[in-house]
């Protein structure tokens, strides 16, 4: 498997870190690029201080220390030279997790000024799966229209609302609910959340 993984600047650093502690245990490539303000958020959310890509995959081999079978290729994200910036380079999946609004409406627009939103671009016209994981709330009217035309031209949104009926019993769990979902649009088995099962 190979995935592009963009973080994106919205709240809900946690299905970005329970989804790539989970990726990291499985055999693959992936190539990694993270926003200025996805740092600033992860940094916020997570009470700690991660100044690149990097220092987010050191934290999260740090705190959950997941068996390391999955390689990370960091890309800057200012560089729309990078290899992922074209289509001649091929790879399966794109996931933005999570995803701010305005990540959202650049891809919709086709408006591509960084590497998540180039690549993302990438994905659309050479018809690859793209998963975006948007957070806001409320929702505007714009973000509505930018989802669903985002949804129009291919791409999949998997909003970040984790269900309650599995009774999540922390944070981690809500957060890999959402990942457990992503794989599941991957076509990967994961044991992230229970199947619901209704003679329990
Ligand atoms: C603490 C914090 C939380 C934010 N949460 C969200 C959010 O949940 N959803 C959103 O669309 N934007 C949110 N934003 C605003 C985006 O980070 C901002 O629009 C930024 O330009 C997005 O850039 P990017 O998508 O290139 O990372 C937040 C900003 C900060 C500082």
């Amino acid at each position: 498997m190979k995935l592009v993984v963009g973080l994106a600047g919205a709240s809900g650093s946690i299905y970005a870190a329970r989804f790539l502690r989970a990726l990291s245990e499985i055999p693959g490539d992936t190539y990694f690029t993270v926003s200025p303000a996805s740092l600033r958020i992860f940094s916020e959310e997570y009470e700690t201080k991660v100044s690149n890509a990097e220092d987010v995959l050191d934290f999260i081999q740090q705190r959950w220390k997941p068996e390391t079978k999955h390689k990370f290729h960091i890309r800057d994200f200012f560089d729309i030279g990078s290899d992922i910036a074209s289509g001649s380079n091929s790879w399966d999946a794109m996931v933005v997790v999570p995803c701010s609004m305005k990540t959202v409406a650049s891809i919709n627009a086709g408006f591509t000024e960084n590497l998540i939103e180039r690549a993302a671009d990438v994905s659309l016209k050479e018809r690859r799966r793209l998963i975006v994981v948007p957070r806001e709330t409320p929702y505007n009217r714009i973000h509505l229209r930018n989802m669903l035309s985002l949804d129009e031209a291919g791409g999949i949104i998997v909003p970040a609302s984790p269900g309650f009926y599995q009774m999540p019993k922390s944070l981690d769990d809500l957060g890999d609910f959402i990942a457990g979902r992503i794989f599941n649009l991957l076509g990967v088995e994961s044991e992230l959340f229970p199947k619901w099962d209704p003679k329990k």
